[in-house]
Parts: structure tokens; C-alpha cells; sequence
């Protein structure tokens, strides 16, 4: 099984990455196999809504976005790590994940997700249900830790003085390796549930 982790943070080595890195050692030590992308550093831009996606199966513009999606596809759950900016998410986080979220249309139903928000004070948590709703449109189950997946600091490397912060990253690491052997025994034993086929209701009248 493996986890692909995601750093939407422009800085390779900042509180993100930190945050990351805390989750990513526990997912191995439990024997989870992971992949951290990181694509904060990239000119990402955003949707254009231009379909081309739905002709082509990939996005318009190639980059990090379709070099990503392969990776996506092959993993049993994803974690996207972003600075809060302005009480969001930042602008590369939600332009990646609003692409790779449209452009793909392979099942995600029962892969894992998460979303780790770093702030240096204040958006966690508009940040953290933002992120949060790419994976419950999608089927996919999240993993909760013992607060909300949020970590302190400023500066790169303050994340490292957030205890508790990083004691949620490490709790995050061993449930998503429960779940995520649970989700398998579950799959072998009954199947990934039914699916109908999609009714677009639009709300035009
Ligand atoms: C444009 C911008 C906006 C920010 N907005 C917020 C904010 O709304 N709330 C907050 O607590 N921190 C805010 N920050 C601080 C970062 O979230 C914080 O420094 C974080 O640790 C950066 O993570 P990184 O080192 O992984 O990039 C902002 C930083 C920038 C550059």
C-alpha cells in the first residue's frame, strides 16, 4: 500500500514540509510505502473549465498536475499539506487540487485522505474542512487524528517547537495505516460498494 503525500507549499524545506515528513515517518514505520510531491515550487495555474479534460482524460495543461495524477491513481490515499494564506488554503494548493480533482476521472472511492493546514496563528480550520472537501465529493473516507490536522509556526523549522501539533501528525500516520488496511480487508472481503450512474440535477429553474 502507499500514501501519496502532497506539499503545496512554495518552501522544500519549511513548516509544510515538516508537518509532512512527521506523518510520512509514522505511514513507514507502520510498513505504508510513500511518495511526497512537492509542487508549492511550480507555476501551477488554475482551472480554466475549458473540458478538455473530459475528451482527453488529462488536463489542458501539462503539468505537475498530469505528472502527479499516474501517482494518484496507483495510491491508497492522499495527503495534501498546505500554508494557510488568508485563512485558506494557498492559491497553488486549491489551483492543484481543483485540476487533479476535475481532470481524473479514474474511482477514488475508498482511497484515504487527509489535509494538514500550517498557520502561523489563525485559518486552520477553514483551511483544513476546505481541503477536506475534495475527498468527500469524491467517496473517499477521510482519517482524523486527535485534533484537527493543524501545525504552529512562522519561520521554517518553528513547526518543530508545536508538540501537540506534531503528535496529531503522528497520530494522523498510524490511523490512516489502520484505515487503510481495514479499507483493504474490507475490499477483499465485499467488494468496493455499487455505483449508479451519475444524475447531474443542475439548479437552473
Ligand atoms: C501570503 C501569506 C499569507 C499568510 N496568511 C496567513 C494566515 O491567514 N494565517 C496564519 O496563521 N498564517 C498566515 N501566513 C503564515 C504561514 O501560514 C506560515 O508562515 C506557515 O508556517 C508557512 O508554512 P511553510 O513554511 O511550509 O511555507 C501567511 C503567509 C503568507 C506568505
Amino acid at each position: 500500500m502507499n500514501v501519496l503525500l502532497i506539499n503545496a507549499s512554495p518552501k522544500t524545506n519549511g513548516n509544510t514540509a515538516i508537518a509532512l515528513q512527521e506523518v510520512q515517518n509514522e505511514l513507514e514505520k507502520q510498513g505504508i510505502e510513500t511518495n511526497l510531491v512537492h509542487i508549492g515550487n511550480k507555476d501551477i495555474r488554475g482551472c480554466i473549465a475549458c473540458n478538455y479534460c473530459s475528451t482527453h482524460g488529462k488536463c489542458v495543461f501539462n503539468d505537475i498536475v498530469n505528472e502527479t495524477a499516474p501517482a494518484f491513481e496507483k495510491a491508497d490515499a492522499l495527503i495534501i499539506g498546505s500554508p494557510v494564506y488568508f485563512a485558506n488554503p494557498n492559491g497553488t494548493a486549491s489551483a492543484f487540487m481543483q485540476r487533479l480533482f476535475y481532470s481524473t476521472s479514474f474511482d477514488k472511492t475508498m482511497k484515504c485522505g487527509a489535509a494538514v493546514a500550517i498557520a502561523r496563528r489563525g485559518g486552520s480550520s477553514a483551511t483544513f474542512d476546505d481541503l477536506n472537501r475534495y475527498f468527500t465529493i469524491s467517496g473517499m473516507p477521510i482519517v482524523s487524528s486527535s485534533y484537527w490536522n493543524m501545525v504552529y509556526g512562522r519561520l521554517p523549522g518553528e513547526a518543530r517547537q508545536d508538540g501537540e501539533g506534531l503528535e496529531t501528525m503522528r497520530t494522523l500516520g498510524r490511523n490512516m495505516a489502520f484505515m487503510l488496511h481495514a479499507i483493504q480487508d474490507a475490499k477483499e472481503k465485499y467488494g468496493l460498494p455499487e455505483r449508479e450512474p451519475h444524475t447531474m440535477t443542475n439548479f437552473i429553474r
